[in-house]
């Protein structure tokens, strides 16, 4: 294990927990099997999730990172906790999507589960006071929540993490129907892939059933949730 000490913790999140660490450039992230949806208006809990979310979400990331996508990703500490480089995060809630689903689905009109005609992809402001509102480039760079070379740094990788996912999960036998992601800065001002990857941020299908095998289960009250997440570590991580 690395060489650092757990200090105090920085903030309590939804679904994880953040501490300080004895190098100020290194900070722990903890997760939790708490899960709320609406913005925080369903609360429960997933039993077992947060060492889904941890194991999954660092196996992609070490992926993500040999595709040259730089991530927050340092060590994996145990079972739900994960040494990660400090970052401030860009308050921007990148979404891709290649199959029509939630808030998608609804606000166009589109049938769930249509194909998209290419990947698409949407920013939402991060601030769940306002209930993380769409919002288009031209606000992130009026709001000045990053410049306009971040803007297309975040735009590259999270198209290049859709090209690199898609073709990987389809091979364990889901589609990677959307996700979200979350970027941070580094001190030298860096931008890499921070947060999660995981069935908390992602919509994954099985590829014949079509079963959803994400939070959906919760979100959406249809039971298994902590059986499809426990899925998709064995689909991917092989236990
Ligand atoms: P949406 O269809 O509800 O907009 O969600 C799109 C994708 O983003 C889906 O995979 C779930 C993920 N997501 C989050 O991770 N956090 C959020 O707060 C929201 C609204 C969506």
């Amino acid at each position: 294990m690395a060489n650092v000490e757990k200090l105090e913790q920085l903030y309590e999140g939804k679904a994880k927990k953040v501490y300080k660490t004895s190098d100020p450039e290194l900070y722990i992230v903890e997760y939790k099997d708490d899960a709320t949806a609406l913005n925080g208006l369903k609360k429960g809990t997933i039993r077992g999730k947060g060492v889904v979310n941890n194991r999954m979400s660092n196996h992609m990331m070490r992926l993500l990172e040999k595709e040259g996508i730089p991530t927050h990703y340092v060590e994996e500490l145990s079972d739900r906790e994960t040494l990660v480089k400090k970052v401030s995060i860009v308050p921007l809630e990148v979404i891709i999507r290649n199959i029509a689903a939630g808030s998608f689905s609804k606000r166009y009109g589109v049938e769930e589960g249509t194909e998209l005609a290419i990947p698409t992809i949407e920013f939402s402001l991060k601030n769940d006071d306002l209930g993380d509102p769409m919002i288009n480039d031209y606000h992130a760079l009026a709001l000045r929540l990053c410049t306009e070379e971040e803007l297309n740094t975040i735009k590259k990788y999270a198209f290049a993490v859709n090209a690199f996912m898609k073709d990987y999960l389809l091979k364990a036998g889901v589609i990677l129907v959307d996700f979200k992601l979350e970027f941070g800065k580094l001190s030298d001002g860096t931008i890499v892939l921070a947060d999660e990857i995981s069935p908390d941020t992602c919509r994954f299908w099985d590829v014949k059933t079509h079963a959803h095998l994400d939070k959906d289960l919760f979100r959406r009250d249809l039971g298994g949730a902590e059986e499809a997440y426990q899925e998709m570590m064995k689909r991917l991580l092989g236990e």
